[in-house]
């Protein structure tokens, strides 16, 4: 099953009865790979108590967009709406439709709705009646036509005794809705994508070697998202302490720039798209000793001579359709090197990273990126985790294809 890997999910939780089913979407939700924070409106803690939803979630439960307790500390609903990646209300009442249909936001769910810029999906729950009642059924058509995508709801048994539509969609059938709604249409779907990542080690001599600071991380987290999309991922990568099992990844270990250079170009004449994030070397010694090298007590020449450019390479054969995203690290003049990489390597996209921005770089677990398209201006994007910076380069890469 596809995941959602990496997503936050800002689940609203409405006072109806199928909030009992909330809990087991928050099940779902954390097992899918997201982070879930879960807003219930006051009314719903007449149907589900909060310890359930705060303790699935592993986050504390939020209801009130003041503290009533005289602290003086509110929930922040614009920053709440900003980390959600979706807005997901289930099950969602005819009163929480109808507010938010007409912009009310008396409370910091409708808040962070009203905030939100993100997709949003409504799963409707009530009964038979009320379902099909004539402003019911005018507020569904206002969220359609404005984008907001509706999950059901089913035909079945209802809480009141009564049979007709009005349930609330099953959990699974949600989740499954959110992956088809958000990753379903990715361009990348059943695509080829060969993706490096890591270092490259170049011996020096049996027990030595060139490196560098590189984790894989960035190109790990490429990895997933483009498999999570539906490609088909090849990762070449170097010496990580990085583990991977996810379906859609075939993984190649390489040590040395000569071993990634030929794992690369092998397998990017069958790839649609070939994104180069590994930190390879420039320059590995030009003999490798046979022998552990003994000290003495000079000072140590060790002769080097140039790696070959993959990148440069792939982009000189670069077949009629095929993408090019090619990483560069600067620490001066960023952009300028940046832009004459991007047309001197033949790139489609080129991501630039600065060592100078704090928590960007090697081993972090964010980065901050630079996004550099032929004939655009440099897009930079703010400090994000790396999965959310691989979304974005995906995201960015799905537009040229
Ligand atoms: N790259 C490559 N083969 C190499 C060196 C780099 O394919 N032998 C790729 C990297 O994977 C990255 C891009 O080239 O996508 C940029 O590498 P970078 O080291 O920043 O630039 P260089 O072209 O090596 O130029 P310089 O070191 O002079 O900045």
């Amino acid at each position: 099953m596809q995941t959602l890997l990496n997503r936050n999910v800002l689940l609203g939780v409405t006072g109806g009865i199928a909030a009992y089913k909330s809990a087991q979407l928050v099940r779902l939700l954390v097992k899918a790979g997201c982070e879930v924070q879960v807003v219930m409106t006051p009314g719903a803690h007449d149907f589900i108590t909060p310890l359930t939803l705060a303790t699935l979630s592993k986050r504390p439960v939020l209801t009130e967009l003041i503290d009533r307790n005289g602290t003086g500390t509110w929930n922040d609903h614009v920053h709440l709406a900003r980390w959600a990646d979706v807005v997901v209300v289930a099950p969602a009442t005819a009163n929480t439709i109808g507010k938010m249909v007409h912009g009310l936001c008396d409370n910091l769910l409708l808040a962070c709705f009203l905030s939100a810029e993100c997709p949003v999906f409504v799963a409707p729950a009530m009964d038979l009646e009320m379902w099909r009642d004539p402003s019911t059924r005018r507020n569904i058509d206002l969220l359609k036509e404005r984008n907001i995508r509706t999950i059901g709801p089913e035909a079945g048994e209802l809480a009141s005794g009564l049979t007709g539509e009005g349930r609330m969609s099953e959990p699974e059938a949600i989740v499954q809705e959110l992956i088809s709604g958000l990753l379903g249409k990715s361009k990348l779907s059943g695509r080829r994508i060969l993706i490096s990542a890591g270092p490259t080690q170049e011996a020096i001599d049996p027990v030595r070697y060139i490196g560098n600071r590189s984790t894989g991380k960035m190109g790990f987290a490429l990895a997933e998202e483009a498999a999570l999309r539906g490609a088909n991922v090849q990762l070449v990568t170097g010496p990580v302490d990085l583990e991977l099992d996810r379906p859609g990844i075939t993984r190649t270990d390489v040590v040395s720039a000569a071993e990634m250079a030929a794992a690369c170009k092998q397998m990017a004449a069958e790839c649609d798209v070939v994104i180069m994030s590994a930190a390879v070397a420039d320059y590995r010694p030009a003999q490798a000793a046979n022998e552990k090298m003994k000290k003495s007590g000079g000072s140590l020449e060790v002769p080097l001579e140039p790696t070959e450019d993959i990148l440069a390479g792939l982009g000189a054969a670069k077949r009629r359709g095929q993408r090019l995203v090619g990483f560069a690290l600067e620490t001066d003049n960023e952009l300028a090197h940046a832009k004459e990489k991007l047309v001197r390597k033949n790139l489609d996209l080129l991501v630039l990273n600065s060592l100078r921005d704090p928590g960007a770089g090697f081993g972090t677990d964010t980065n901050k990126v630079t996004l550099l398209v032929p004939g655009t201006d440099p897009v930079e994007l703010p400090l994000m985790s790396k999965a959310e910076v691989a979304r974005a380069i995906l995201d960015r890469l799905e537009e040229l294809l």
